[in-house]
């Protein structure tokens, strides 16, 4: 190795250190920011580096150099637009078709080193063709999976589960296909078997993904992340760049992390969640309510009052507060309820809402203090000491029947909301949640509904608190 790529492979090392730097710092809410902050800066250490490499060598044309800053300039304009605009509750198909571009470029480079090694060398790539191989496959499922994971949240595909007699089956012969001319190409090089493993590929990462019901495919998303940072430290054998192999690691193995941890909070496994066809209401199981239970509904004055006169209320955020873009407001009562000197937190799910972080993302957009957000263990036990809980569009994560076996939900941690004194629940109808179940909470005698727009409601409340002397 020359003293000149010796020197950039260093660079590449600093780069890596701000991906994991960056990573830690995103442990915490607090620290999230800067943690994107290094992680970038990584990228831009990577890509200048990588910059350099490439005209010390001259390995790029002059044609090519046109094509790579259009690409990048390009690229830059549509993502910078798209993050910019995206509504929050969008994020997650952002993410995914995310996904399916950095899937599409990891197999990208592993086809065009493929059919280079081909022309110049009649296919012999030596002990770089399995990682190709597995580039080939593993991006080129990411990318079609992913595009098809973001048409159904973006409503363009159906998201019922889409199953057909024989799908199964069907999944199996393209993976043996796939996996198959892959085999084959180890020994032969051979063009028309690449193009087989990239239709199949293809073809399964469909397939894959079809069935799974819209409401899961945030556990898909991430498992599809897993997949895209798998593919592109592929990529980084391929062409033997330290900092692709280590940033697809870092993507791959935290993106794996991720997948689990969504799946324990909801108590499922990975594989009841790619073919359980959950959370489309057909599944859905009654709760134990009693035939004459009541559900009672407040009004803004009533529900006013029981807070105003509180000393603790632990405010309970789910996927309606999103949905309704109530975070300034509940930011605001809770201000309001604070000068009344109530003590005021925030119970965060670790799967409220519909994506992971969601409430922290949410809440911090409204400047609430991260001191106040705390997580389901630290909180749990505070709810017997609470005067309120006031639950704004959350449902399954607070359903009591998650403490029983036989539904749905069995299993499922939830916030003991039932465990306070009393309990306003904000959400516009009996509706269900994700799971589809009816929610016992909203039977118990503490429990008063108070049926509204979580927004609207945010703002009727803090109004009539506003009005209450004392
Ligand atoms: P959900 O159980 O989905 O309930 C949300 C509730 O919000 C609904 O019952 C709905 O009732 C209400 N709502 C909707 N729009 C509203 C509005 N504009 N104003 C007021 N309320 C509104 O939400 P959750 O409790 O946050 O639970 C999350 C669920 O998603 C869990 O089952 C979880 O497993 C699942 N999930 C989460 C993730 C991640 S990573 N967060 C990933 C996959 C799945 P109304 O229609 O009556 O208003």
């Amino acid at each position: 190795m020359s003293g000149f790529t010796g020197g950039i492979q260093l660079v590449y090392v600093l780069a890596a250190a701000c991906f994991v730097i960056g990573l830690h710092l995103m442990n915490s809410p607090a620290t999230a920011r800067r943690g994107n902050q290094v992680s970038m800066a990584g990228m831009v250490i990577a890509g200048v580096a990588t910059l350099i490499l490439m005209i010390h060598y001259g390995t790029v044309t002059a044609t090519g150099w046109i094509v790579l800053i259009s690409g990048v300039l390009i690229g830059s304009a549509i993502g910078l637009y798209t993050a910019r605009t995206v509504q929050m509750t969008a994020m997650p198909q952002l993410v995914s078709a995310f996904n399916a571009v950095g899937g599409g470029a990891a197999a990208l480079i592993a086809i065009y080193e493929y059919i280079e090694a081909e022309a110049n060398a009649g296919g012999v790539l030596g002990t770089t063709t399995v990682f190709t191989l597995l580039d080939v496959i593993i991006g080129a499922v990411t990318f079609s999976g992913s595009i098809i994971a973001a048409g159904k949240l973006q409503g363009i595909i159906g998201g019922q589960p889409i199953t057909f007699k024989g799908g199964q089956l069907l999944n199996v012969a393209l993976a043996v296909v796939a996996i198959g001319a892959a085999a084959f190409m180890l020994t032969t090089a051979s063009l028309p078997a690449l193009l087989v493993v990239v239709l199949a590929s293809l073809a399964f990462g469909v397939m894959m993904v079809l069935p799974i019901g819209g409401a899961d495919m945030p556990v898909v998303i991430s498992l599809l992340n897993a997949f895209t940072g798998t593919a592109v430290a592929m990529a980084g054998f391929v062409i033997a760049n330290w900092a692709l192999i280590v940033a697809g690691a870092l993507v791959g193995a935290s993106g794996s992390i991720l997948t689990k941890l969504m799946a324990d909070a909801m108590n499922r496994s990975l594989a009841n969640i790619i073919v359980g066809g959950f959370g489309t209401g057909d599944s859905a199981v009654a709760a134990a309510v009693a035939a004459d239970a009541q559900v009672r509904s407040i009004a803004a004055d009533d529900a006013a009052i029981q807070m105003a006169y509180a000393s603790k209320v632990i405010i309970v955020p789910g996927y309606g507060l999103a949905a309704a873009q109530a975070q300034h407001g509940v930011a605001e009562l809770a201000k309001t309820l604070e000068e009344r000197g109530i003590e005021v937190s925030y119970a965060i799910h670790p799967v409220a809402g519909r994506m992971p972080g969601h409430m922290n993302v949410l809440l911090a957009e409204a400047n609430v203090p991260y001191p106040q957000l705390m997580e389901m263990d630290e909180i749990n036990p505070e709810f017997g000491r609470a005067d309120v809980a006031l639950v704004i569009g959350a449902n399954d994560v607070t359903n009591p029947a998650a403490r029983r076996p036989g539904n749905d939900i069995s299993g499922m941690p939830i916030l003991d909301v039932d465990q306070a004194k009393s309990i306003i629940v904000v959400k516009r109808s009996m509706g269900t949640g994700y799971a589809g179940m009816e929610n016992e909470l909203y039977f118990d005698p503490k429990t008063s509904m108070y049926f509204a727009d979580a927004k609207k409601a945010m703002a009727e409340l803090t109004a009539a608190v506003k009005t209450l002397v004392g």
